[in-house]
């Protein structure tokens, strides 16, 4: 039966989308079975981080309109063969759609996987609802910055009013040189204020930004690994973003940084 985790955070553009396609990548490649599902409908990303957007037949809003049926609608990923996409390229949905009509169509998933991953939109509202209710447990994704914490913070409160059993954080996008500097909170004040666990440290990644990370099989490798072990293990180790600043040749990739 497979864990069914939303990927949330209040706030826009910390990461859920980018964390859900490299998380299944990595649940994947140590032999487990994963589908990625897209619930942003009209802003949906997940199949191009995913490098699946040119083999779309079926979406997941097809399958619940009853179109077609749920496995139709799954596109294996090129990256490895346990891993599979939901897509939502729908931009005009004519139906409303609830959280019972996303959960009936995963459950069709639920006995074929061993994780289903849930790419929420950003936000409070429908849509975040809608996904939310689908999951037995969650992920928060924050990013250090104050306005991203206090996000994750209310979306933390709202999960408790869910049948959500476990709730815990990966911090996107911290930097060991801005934390060693005191410009930028750590892992451990952000897990302090939220009271929750942080699951994964994922560490700001130029080749992100630089768009030469190919999505899913690139840069922050490591850290992504860590999050898939500990998810599956159920342990918290850290990845030591700190390292590669730390040290004599440290100091100075930390110097250096500050010129940029
Ligand atoms: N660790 C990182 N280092 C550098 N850039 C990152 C990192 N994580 C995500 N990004 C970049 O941040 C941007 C937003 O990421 P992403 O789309 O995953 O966020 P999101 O939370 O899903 O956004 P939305 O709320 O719009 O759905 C993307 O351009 C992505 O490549
Ligand atoms: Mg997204």
């Amino acid at each position: 039966m497979a864990k069914t985790i939303v990927i949330t955070s209040g706030k826009g553009g910390v990461g859920k989308t980018t964390v859900t396609a490299n998380l299944g990548y990595r649940l994947a490649e140590k032999g487990h079975r994963v589908v990625i599902v897209d619930t942003d409908f009209g802003l949906n990303n997940l199949d191009v981080v995913a490098g699946v957007e040119d083999k779309i037949v079926f979406d997941l809003i097809d399958v619940i309109e009853n179109k077609c049926r749920v496995k139709q609608a799954l596109i294996e990923s090129v990256n490895n063969k346990n891993l599979f996409v939901l897509p939502s390229q729908h931009t005009l949905i004519k139906s409303e759609i609830n959280g019972q009509n996303v959960s009936l169509a995963l459950n069709g998933l639920k006995d074929l996987f061993d994780y289903i991953l849930i790419d929420c939109p950003a936000g409070i509202d429908v849509g975040f609802h809608r996904a939310v209710s689908c999951a037995d447990s969650a992920i928060v994704v924050t990013t250090p910055s104050v306005s991203s914490i206090r996000d994750a913070d209310k979306v933390i409160s709202i999960l408790h009013s869910y049948k959500i059993s476990d709730i815990s954080v990966v911090v996107n996008r911290i930097r060991g040189d801005l934390v060693l500097s005191g410009k930028m909170y750590s892992h451990s004040d952000i897990e302090k204020t939220l009271g929750v666990s942080v699951l994964g440290i994922i560490p700001e990644s130029d080749a992100f930004i630089l768009g030469i990370d190919d999505g899913i099989t690139g840069i922050g490798a490591k850290a992504f690994k860590m999050l898939a072990t500990n998810l599956i293990k159920n342990q918290n180790k850290k990845y030591d973003y700190l390292k590669e600043y730390s040290g004599f040749w440290g100091s100075i990739k930390k110097e250096l940084k500050k010129l940029i």
